[in-house]
């Protein structure tokens, strides 16, 4: 089958296309150079943001599958640059909803928890987004695109993707691990309640929600659970077996362009009935984190 992801040089986007190559086409999307390792899989240099260059690259693929996986992701500067994050968010959603609907192509929409406000997660597909700030209304428009546009398709909504592949950039989780194994203190926000999201099980669970079914709509596609932050940086040092500062802060501390979610979180109880690789645990998802971080640590 012809896949397209995009975004396949980000988290997500790049376990899909290790996941996919050697048993799909696969027509790999990024911005700018690959920095993917060697695999079976075709680049193409294309900007979610022009207008163009991604809808013509998917028709010229002839894609059958596209997993949209790309998107600005800095909630900060979203912030300060409006007109790119719409332009790579809604535009490029557009891009990409055109040429599903032209090629009558499967499109699963990667999403965000951030379409929610925050004070009474965690949410489920039923709750009503109330989107804050730039990237968060961004997000929910390009929903909405991939749903006007292709009305079969799914949008997969994830949150705090985190991982540990070699090349994968720096979040929270690797911040952590590097400054407490480093015997630094780690800040971490003590009033923000998250569902996170190994980037390998996200992928995982969009591709199967792409090639398997044919759900329609919002799918919660998180790790299972939700957690406080400074929580998780100790489940990470425990996990680790390194021992070290976690300095609780507030998010009004931290002076952010962007407003962040605190009480989020994303329920998960439709996507353990569909699908057959259900969300991880957080201690599961941990563990296989602390699992890549190892395998590319010896690389
Ligand atoms: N990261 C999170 O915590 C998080 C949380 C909730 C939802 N999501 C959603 O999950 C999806 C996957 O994101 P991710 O976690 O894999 O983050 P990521 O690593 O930042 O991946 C996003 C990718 O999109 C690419 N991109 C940005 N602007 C582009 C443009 N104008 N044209 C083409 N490509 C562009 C980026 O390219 P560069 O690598 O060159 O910058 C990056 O590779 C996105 O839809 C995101 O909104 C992410």
């Amino acid at each position: 089958m012809k896949v397209a992801v995009t975004g396949a040089n980000g988290m997500l986007g790049g376990e899909a296309v290790a996941q996919l190559a050697g048993k799909h086409e696969v027509l790999a999307l990024g911005f700018g150079p690959c920095r993917l390792p060697p695999g079976s899989f075709h680049w193409v240099d294309a900007d979610l943001g022009d207008g163009v260059s991604v809808e013509r690259a998917l028709l010229d693929f002839g894609a059958q599958a596209v997993l949209h996986a790309g998107a600005m992701t800095d909630v900060d500067r979203c912030e300060r640059e409006p007109d790119a994050a719409w332009r790579a968010n809604v535009g490029g959603s557009h891009q990409v909803a055109r040429a599903c609907r032209t090629l009558g192509a499967r499109l699963v929409a990667v999403s965000t928890d951030y379409v929610f406000d925050g004070t009474a997660g965690p949410y489920s597909e039923d709750d009503i987004p109330n989107p804050r700030g730039v990237y968060a209304r961004s997000k929910l428009a390009g929903e909405w695109v991939a749903l006007s546009l292709v009305p079969d398709c799914a949008v997969a909504r994830v949150a705090v993707v985190y991982s540990g592949r070699p090349g994968a950039k720096s979040t929270f989780a690797t911040q952590v691990v590097e400054k407490l194994s480093r015997g630094e203190p780690v800040k971490a926000f003590s009033d923000q309640f998250v569902s996170t999201t190994l980037a390998a099980n996200g992928a995982t669970m969009c591709l199967e929600l792409l090639l398997e079914t044919g759900y329609r709509g919002v799918l919660h596609t998180s790790g299972n659970g939700v957690v406080g932050r400074v929580r998780f940086a100790g489940m990470l040092a425990a996990i680790f077996g390194i021992a070290g500062e976690i300095v609780p802060v507030k998010t009004s501390d931290g002076n952010l362009p962007a407003p962040r979610p605190l009480r989020g979180g994303l329920t998960v109880d439709r996507a353990v009935t569909l699908l057959r690789n259900p969300p991880l645990s957080i201690d599961e998802s941990l563990r296989r984190f602390r699992d890549e971080w190892e395998w590319r640590r010896r690389r």
